[in-house]
């Protein structure tokens, strides 16, 4: 597993912004949005190309072109992973999007699945999974361990912070998954909340259920 954290100004300010407790929620979904757009263009890097060719409107020469040659499948998890999906759309406009609810129970910190709507095939498919917050891990590596189940080619998550005990928990599960987050913070606290964190994201962007 390969944990890259991004290392530029323009992602620093806006977790900045959202860990920030007197950030309302209209804002906070709108950066979370735009912070998926760039992480997911670094999540993308190994995307498969194929080479072509496009006449310019100087039609003349032929420019040799690069072209994507592989469209993902993006999966948030639901709730807070929602706020991700657009953002990440505007990176990738014609992926495939599937849908994973989980919901972590507050006493085990155990994620209890409430929603899977995935492609019947993804054999040949590049998974993104969306997740605002890798904590204790769990949400994460059982959507991964799912994804690869199904068959998926490779899978990837993009996650806006991560605590320590959930790339580990990555590493042991889901070896094989690249991970791509804004930050990553030191610790969890007693409730499994990352410290010092954003508070809790899916309550933060809609409120609480
Ligand atoms: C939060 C968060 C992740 C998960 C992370 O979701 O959005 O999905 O917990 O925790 P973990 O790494 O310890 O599994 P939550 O269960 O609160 O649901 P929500 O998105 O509906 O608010």
């Amino acid at each position: 597993m390969s944990l890259h954290v991004v290392d530029h100004p323009l992602v620093a300010h806006r977790v900045a912004v959202l860990r920030d407790a007197t950030t309302g929620s209209a804002e906070f979904r709108r950066v979370s949005g735009e912070l998926a757009g760039f992480l997911v263009y670094e999540a993308t890097r190994w995307l498969p190309t194929r080479p072509g060719s496009v006449v310019t409107p100087l039609g003349l020469e032929a420019a040799t072109s690069t072209l994507v040659d592989h469209q993902p499948l993006l999966v948030p998890i639901l709730r807070a992973g929602l706020a991700l999906l657009e953002g990440a759309l505007t990176a990738v406009p014609t992926a495939e999007v599937g849908l994973v609810g989980l919901s972590r129970d507050e006493d085990t910190k155990q994620p209890t699945p409430y929603c899977v709507r995935l492609p019947a095939d993804i054999a040949s498919t590049t998974a993104i999974v969306l997740d605002p917050m890798l904590a204790t891990g769990g949400s994460l590596a059982w959507t991964c361990e799912l994804l690869a189940e199904r068959g998926a080619a490779r899978v990837a998550a993009v996650c806006l912070l991560a605590a320590p005990q959930g790339v580990e928990l990555m590493a042991s599960r889901c070896p094989d998954v690249d991970i791509v987050v804004a930050a990553l913070d030191p610790d969890l606290d007693d409730r499994a909340f990352i410290v010092p964190g954003l508070g809790d994201a899916g309550d933060r962007l809609y409120g609480r259920v």
